[in-house]
């Protein structure tokens, strides 16, 4: 640990003032190297009292991922067992990929504060803001690659899980890959692999999720929400990412072993998409009729207006009543 961030680990652990001399004593450094640290963590966005004969005492922390917080909630055994934590990058997917053919470990988790080419589906731009949470998870997991359709599925489901619990929202899926509360969408799921004609080498699954945003841009702000936006309360996002991967750890690593019928159920009963009236677009041809039902392989069966069941691996989907 550096000495900034054990100074930092000090002041966290402290109820009241911790003295300068105290510090240096326990730190092994001068009190005017003390001083200094005291200085940059200011200018980091820590609001530090200082009071002369009582010392230094941390009123709040900035909006900023923090390592520590983040790897004292992680509960999990293999997503997040190493963790990246940069201030900008041009997107969490590609840093994963760069990482991954450098040999980068299983379960590795790449976050960032911006991203500076946040990418969506369909090539679309992700607004990577103050107030989100942008990562990506990389795995390699020895299953086919046609299978990357229900990975994403499960790390939807892993989300709705950990929006669920954090907030009581009533998170669900739109299939395939969005998490929406009512008919808002709250976080979008790019999942990208690289893959032998059998085998998968890699995934990098990226997440985007909507945290303490007040407004988003024009185009998109019908069908946006945050999570303060929908609680009135903004989000200690160390917390909620070290909740997030500890979802995303069991359901993934569950599924990574084999996907059960009941997992499939689970799935099933969080996904809005269910029951509803959709519209596909699959590659310029457009199918309409009710979802019914997901497959083992985590494509969706739309039943359309002339009764006949048609599975659909991937597309945009237009639900009735949601967007
Ligand atoms: C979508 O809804 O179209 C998917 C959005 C995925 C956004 C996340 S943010 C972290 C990761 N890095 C990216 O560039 N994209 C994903």
């Amino acid at each position: 640990m550096v000495l900034k961030t054990k100074i930092l680990s000090a002041l966290k652990h402290t109820e009241g003032y911790v003295s300068g001399e105290q510090l240096s004593t326990e730190l092994g450094m001068t009190r005017s190297a003390v001083w200094k640290y005291i200085k940059a963590l200011k200018a980091d966005g820590y609001k530090i009292d200082s009071v002369r004969n009582k010392g230094y005492r941390l009123i709040a922390s900035p909006d900023k991922l923090d390592e520590e917080d983040i790897t004292n909630g992680l509960e999990t055994t293999l997503v997040g067992k190493k963790l990246i934590l940069l201030d900008e990058v041009d997107s969490t997917n590609e840093e994963v990929k760069r990482l991954a053919a450098q040999g980068a470990e299983d379960g590795t988790v790449v976050a960032a504060e911006h991203q500076t080419s946040g990418r969506g589906r369909f090539g679309r731009v992700w607004d990577s803001d103050n107030g989100g949470l942008y990562f990506t998870i990389l795995l390699r997991p020895e299953l086919p690659p046609s299978d990357i359709a229900s990975i994403t599925l499960a790390a939807g489901y892993g989300v709705c899980l950990a929006v669920r619990e954090y907030s009581g929202a009533d998170a669900r899926i739109k299939w395939p890959n969005d998490v929406i509360i009512g008919n808002r969408k709250i976080c979008g799921i790019l999942t990208e692999m690289a893959a032998q004609s059998d085998r998968i080498d890699y995934v990098a699954i990226g997440i985007g999720i909507n945290l303490n945003h007040r407004l988003f841009p024009e185009e998109i702000a019908y069908k946006a929400t945050s999570l303060l936006l929908e609680t009135g309360k903004q989000v200690d996002r160390s917390t909620f990412l070290a909740l997030v991967l500890n979802h995303l750890d069991k359901v993934l690593t569950r599924f990574l072993v084999s996907l059960s019928v009941e997992d499939l159920d689970d799935f099933k009963a969080i996904c809005a998409t269910i029951g509803r009236r959709v519209e596909v677009d699959r590659a310029g041809s457009k199918l309409s009729g009710i979802a019914t039902d997901i497959t083992s392989g985590g494509e969706l069966v739309v039943t359309d207006d002339d009764g006949v069941n048609v599975v659909v691996g991937s597309g945009e989907v237009t639900v009735q009543g949601i967007y």
